[in-house]
């Protein structure tokens, strides 16, 4: 559908068996499965897609900033124009796209902002071209923009399939168990630090498999952990699950630790968050709380409705917090209405994009 806008609002999600590692970079395919949990709109990425051949070519802007699809070496670059062929292959035609996205939430702070943005893109150009494919098609859209990306396609809590083939056609995410099933799982988010991490998720999903020593062992134990955290979620059981949550995370820095030269992403107040969490449980007797870090020095502390107060008490000990965000389980990406779109007449003057 030309000269229409498309505008989707997808969140973010948060591994608790996490992606870390790709055994192909062209496709995005992983060495391990991943599971994680979908978060509410408090952490959501808005895009909007317009196709038209009287664009004079692709444009990208995020948060306000014009994005250069020309920088080779830039992977968002590179994966937007990926995505954009694949689609325009799909539908038989040449029009050219803006798209304008907005996220509510820092990005560059080991939040996964991209996985919220690479599922509302692959979503709204998808619509934008009208095209026939089911999610698990768009699903591999979205793996190409961003791994965890194609998690955010769904609700509640998603299993991303690592898959065997060369070609990538059997690595897909889909939804394990919707909201409704255990509504009380939450996430608290202490921000830690807002600033952008050194080392890319990017950079470390190649550079660990090739040089960490440690790495050969992740993508078996990963793989069994992720079967283990799928039937302790169906249990309801969250003791183990929180087990099963720290300890991936702490897998997952170690093998950035291992890597060459080292890759280092948790800091001091990050370690200060990992102790109480450990002090809480014991205090418990009983797991309570899951810490969960990703590219970045935040953490992601996974509780039940029941403990938050307990969870906000304890990180309101710790110095270096400087906010903590709240999220519930997300239900997914949705359509908002053309009077949400980001793309208007005085968007198009601005950026130029017309040919005539
Ligand atoms: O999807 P990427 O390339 O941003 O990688 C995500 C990496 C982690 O956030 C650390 C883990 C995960 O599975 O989300």
């Amino acid at each position: 559908v030309l000269d229409k806008t498309y505008t989707i609002r997808a969140t973010s999600n948060i591994a608790f068996i996490k992606y870390w590692g790709r055994r192909n970079h062209e496709l995005n395919l992983p060495y391990n499965s991943s599971i994680s949990m979908t978060l509410d709109e408090n952490l959501s990425a808005t895009t909007s897609v317009e196709f038209s051949n009287s664009f004079k070519e692709d444009m990208l802007i995020i948060d306000g900033k014009r994005q250069d699809l020309n920088f080779q070496r830039s992977e968002k670059a590179s994966y937007l124009r990926r995505a954009l062929e694949h689609a325009r292959k799909t539908a038989g035609l040449n029009a050219h796209a803006l798209v304008v996205s907005e996220n509510n939430f820092p990005s560059g702070t080991g939040l996964a902002s991209s996985a919220a943005g690479a599922a509302a893109l692959s979503l709204a150009i998808v619509k934008a071209l009208d095209l026939k494919i089911d999610t698990r098609e768009i699903s591999k859209i979205a793996r190409q923009v961003s791994g965890s990306g194609c998690r955010s396609l769904h609700g509640g809590i998603v299993k991303w399939h690592r898959g065997t083939h060369h070609d990538g056609s059997d690595s897909f995410a889909e939804q394990l168990f919707d909201t409704s099933y255990w509504p009380e799982l939450i996430d608290l988010v202490a921000i830690v630090t807002t600033s952008s991490k050194k080392v890319s998720s990017s950079e470390g999903h190649t550079l660990t498999p090739r040089t960490s020593r440690l790495y050969d062992l992740r993508p078996k134990i990963a793989e069994a952990e992720a079967k283990k955290a799928e039937t302790a979620i169906r249990n309801r059981d969250f003791n183990l699950l929180a087990e099963i949550v720290m300890r991936d995370s702490n897998n997952l820095h170690a093998v950035c630790l291992d890597s060459w030269p080292p890759i280092i992403y948790l800091n001091d107040v990050s370690r200060a968050i990992i102790y109480a969490i450990h002090e809480l449980n014991e205090n418990y007797g009983k797991n309570v709380a899951a810490y969960t870090f990703d590219a970045g020095a935040n953490a992601h502390i996974i509780t039940t409705q029941k403990h938050r107060a307990a969870v906000e008490g304890t990180l309101s000990s710790i110095n270096g917090i400087k906010r903590v965000l709240y999220s519930k389980q997300g239900n997914g990406p949705r359509l908002l209405s053309e009077g949400k779109s980001l793309i208007n007449d005085e968007v198009i003057r601005h950026t130029g994009i017309y040919k005539y």
